[in-house]
């Protein structure tokens, strides 16, 4: 048989069961698993040394904002270092958001973020769609799904922005996706409670006297758990397919749980952020860099959401990247109404799940194959193109060392970010080598991909596990 490239020697690790075997790449394609695929080949392979390694299917991040207008700034890291950052994190697949501005259509939206991947980006992309207004938007849902865009997103807040979704939108969002075989993603906060809550606090005294904090005490987990326990009851009504987006608390998988044991169709993902840091960052001298939207919670939100993740009811880890830069931080000067919301975290997504999770015995290395590859793909309508190591699969693999840990540190990254929000820890997980449909994009740790090989893909058939 002929090979471009042999994967030899290491374990490959699946959602179901952990191998002993080589991967045979040809083009774009897995080809053949199995042993010794080296002496059968016909002719020089590329062989990729994986003894001692784990061979994955690379990373899929369903949650990412690239280049993003949003807080006054544009987010910094764009399809460039964003899909840079993302081969480097072991990820082959990147979806990001497309936001209709203003009037545009959600066509226009698409295009806007087509243009803004075309040439640049190094690792696979494709697209969910902002719904903003949905009584002008609605008539263009059906084609959008046709174009393999089947995955809708709503906000329940960022009025300011333009962006929210009332109830009545949700309600008909959930309707119109359950006829098409599409999904809703839904943003759950709940808006009228955390503006007053905002009000309340946005005052100069009590601007000096709690800082970046505030950012925390402005969004108790009840500001979460209605908004989830909401949209859950107009999925549940509807029988549509809810997908809760950057789930932070333990309350949020209370519900979901409860929910799908009812038989809703309910799914939640959460992100590094809030599995492995708390809101006494906010309390340090650059507790406002760690601002995002929902906001970090407590430890016990994380040991919740860890087990959620194990036991079943979140079913996927994102980043929701949407990175700022420390000048773009300052912006916020004492008021924590202004700081730019969102963080890095494409280059130390799978780090951080497999060291918070796999080697503090959370979750097994297969499990972590789930969350962070496989049921991203399958959630999401790529798999088994996407997620899986089977023969048929686009061979999107990457290989990472069990226990071998490297130090965060931004300055060594693909990102633009001048700072990380897990600066100077020991992870691993790193990707040591990352393949994108057959093409090497990192080589023992660096990047090795170029800008205009990532591609568009298509999708269909979202919310199925
Ligand atoms: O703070 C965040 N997460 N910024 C991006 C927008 C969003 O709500 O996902
Ligand atoms: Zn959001
Ligand atoms: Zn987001």
């Amino acid at each position: 048989m002929r090979f471009d490239t042999i994967i030899q020697g290491g374990r490959l690790v699946a959602a179901a069961e952990t191998i002993r075997a080589d991967v045979g790449i040809r083009g774009e394609k897995i080809v053949a698993i199995g042993k010794g695929l080296a002496s059968a080949q016909v002719s020089g392979a590329k062989i990729v040394d994986a003894r001692g390694h784990y061979v994955i299917p690379a990373g899929v991040d369903v949650h990412v904002h690239l280049a993003l207008p949003f807080c006054g700034t544009v987010s910094a890291d764009d399809y460039d270092s964003g899909t840079r950052a993302a081969a480097c994190g072991g990820i082959s697949t990147v979806i990001d958001f497309a936001i209709p501005y203003g009037k545009e259509t959600l066509q226009q939206a698409v295009d806007n973020w087509q243009g803004r991947a075309d040439g640049r980006a190094c690792v696979d992309y494709s697209f969910h769609l902002a719904i903003t207004n949905w009584e002008r938007q609605k008539g263009e849902v059906k084609k959008m799904v046709a174009q393999g865009i089947p995955t809708f997103k709503q906000f329940m807040i960022y009025e300011s922005q333009g962006w929210q979704s009332d109830d009545a939108a949700m309600y008909g969002a959930l309707e119109t996706l359950r006829d098409l075989g599409g999904m809703l993603c839904v943003h759950a906060e709940s808006s009228r409670v955390l503006n007053l809550l905002i009000e309340r606090h946005h005052t100069p005294a009590e601007m000096k006297r709690h800082g970046a904090y505030l950012h925390a005490m402005t969004r108790p987990n009840f500001i979460e758990a209605e908004a989830i326990q909401r949209a859950i009851e107009w999925a549940k009504v509807t029988r549509g397919c809810l997908y809760v987006v950057h789930m932070s608390t333990g309350d949020g998988a209370d519900l979901v749980k409860r929910a799908q044991e009812e038989g809703v169709h309910v799914l939640a993902e959460t992100c590094p952020q809030y599995l492995a840091l708390d809101d006494r960052l906010f309390a340090g001298k650059d507790g406002h860099l760690y601002a995002t939207c929902p906001q970090i919670k407590k430890p016990r939100d994380q040991q919740r959401l860890w087990q959620g993740l194990k036991s079943g009811e979140v079913c996927a880890v994102s980043t929701d990247t949407c990175t700022f830069s420390r000048r773009q931080k300052a912006m916020w000067k004492g008021d924590f109404t202004k700081i730019p919301m969102g963080m890095p975290g494409l280059e130390t997504m799978l780090p951080i799940v497999y060291t918070e999770g796999v080697l503090r015995r959370r979750l097994t290395v297969n499990q972590f194959v789930e969350k962070c590859c496989t049921a991203p793909a399958k959630v999401m309508g790529l798999f088994p193109r996407k997620g899986s190591l089977q023969v048929g699969a686009d061979a999107d693999i990457a290989i990472i060392h069990p226990t071998k840990k490297r130090q965060v540190d931004w300055r060594k990254m693909q990102t633009n970010c001048d700072w990380s929000p897990f600066q100077g820890r020991e992870l691993a997980g790193f990707a040591a080598h990352t393949f994108c449909r057959g093409r090497q994009v990192v080589e023992d740790y660096r990047f090795v991909g170029r800008n205009g090989y990532g591609r568009f893909i298509p999708r269909a058939n979202p919310g199925c596990l």
